[in-house]
């Protein structure tokens, strides 16, 4: 029998897990696998110096199992510094469910995955992301403590995404008072990509301002309900990148900033809600940053959410809430020009002080 010789190199390609480029050290990840309800989802624990790891779950159709892993490592990462940076005392976790939210999310897969949730005894709490309503986290609520983001009339904070929506709005004001001098967006032209909780709610606030707004989404009965409930446009060409504008809005799923895009784009400001926008944090930063695009990093602005969801574990109430969101502008507009003073990227600046929070935790430890 002739043995192959495997050099090292190569078989850290094959590492399937520990290996991914995506993987960053996380501290544990759940595989979570029930024949009878077709459950198949992956928990990943990023970090929890702060606090146990927070963060929703999604379920997406992935095309494989690559991708949800590889979606779950960022997503959850991304949730550790998103807490840091907000100053909430939460790690970073993550949940996605492999499977059509549409057609196969029924309760009993719901129930189950609560299960699991359970099982981990408060390590990771789960709250909603893409493909989950709030009636979703009711449901997991009945088996388990360990959720957030359950309905108000059950003792819950409610739906986020009005509240993500109003940070990112804060945080895209402070980009346009960085780059334009003013933080007024009256006919400042806006494209937002996706509109669904958060992106509605977004066109909303944008809509009240009087910002052209232009709206697109891979649903198009959704972008007919929006396009008649405010005075937006719906983005009808075939390559947004391109379209010259003032701000980016990002509000889908991630990584659309990337060698493709950036090349084309033509927009002065990116500040969207979709988490980890950037396909990869340093090259991309940097592109932007030479671009001379001002980029709001997304788990900076988008965690209005999370602060909507934390309220609900710390007791505080509506008004603390929106304050901490309406915070947002502040932080956004010291980072920016952070970046600037110390020549890196905004996203370098807000996640060197993210990450100065987790070590100053841990010396303490
Ligand atoms: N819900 C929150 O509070 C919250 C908090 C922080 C971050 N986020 C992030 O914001 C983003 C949006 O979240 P949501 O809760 O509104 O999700 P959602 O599922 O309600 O909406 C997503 C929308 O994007 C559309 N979409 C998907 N692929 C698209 C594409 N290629 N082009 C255009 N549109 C596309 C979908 O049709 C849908 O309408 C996600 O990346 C999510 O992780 C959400």
């Amino acid at each position: 029998m002739v043995t192959e010789v495997i050099k090292t190199n190569e078989l850290h390609k094959m590492d399937p897990v520990f290996g991914q480029l995506s993987f960053d050290n996380h501290e544990q990840i759940v595989f979570c696998n029930d024949k009878d309800t077709g459950l198949k989802a992956i928990i990943g624990i990023h970090n929890t110096v702060l606090g146990p790891a927070l963060g929703g779950t999604r379920m997406w159709n992935y095309t494989s199992e690559w991708e949800a892993l590889n979606d779950v490592l960022r997503l959850s990462r991304g949730m550790t510094y998103k807490s840091a940076i907000t100053g909430l005392n939460l790690g970073g976790g993550k949940a996605v469910l492999i499977g059509d939210a549409k057609t196969q999310k029924t309760p009993e897969l719901m129930l189950k995955f609560g299960e699991f949730v359970n099982s981990l005894g408060g390590k990771y709490i789960t709250a909603e992301d893409v493909g989950m309503a709030t009636s979703d986290m009711d449901l997991v609520r009945t088996v388990t403590p360990y959720v957030t983001g359950i309905s108000e009339s059950k003792g819950g904070a409610g739906n986020p995404s009005p509240v993500t929506a109003y940070g990112v709005f804060m945080g895209m004001k402070a980009a346009a008072k960085y780059t334009f001098g003013s933080d007024v967006l009256e006919d400042k032209v806006v494209y937002v990509q996706g509109i669904g909780n958060v992106g509605e709610a977004l066109v909303e606030n944008l809509s009240n301002e009087g910002a052209k707004v232009y709206i697109s989404d891979i649903n198009q009965e959704r972008l007919e309900e929006v396009r008649d409930k405010y005075s937006v446009e719906i983005y009808g060409g075939n390559n947004l990148y391109a379209e010259k504008m003032d701000i980016y809005a990002p509000c889908a799923l991630g990584a659309t900033v990337n060698d493709f895009t950036i090349n084309q784009l033509n927009t002065k400001i990116i500040a969207g809600a979709a988490n980890n926008q950037l396909a990869e944090e340093q090259k991309h930063g940097k592109m932007l940053r030479e671009k001379g695009i001002v980029y709001a990093p997304d788990f900076l602005i988008n965690a209005g959410g999370i602060i909507n969801v934390y309220a609900e574990l710390e007791n505080y109430d509506r008004k603390e809430i929106m304050r901490k969101t309406e915070n947002i502008y502040n932080t956004t507009l010291e980072i920016l020009k952070n970046a600037e003073i110390n020549n890196i990227t905004t996203h370098q600046a807000a996640f060197n002080i993210a990450q100065a929070r987790i070590d100053a935790r841990k010396n303490e430890k």
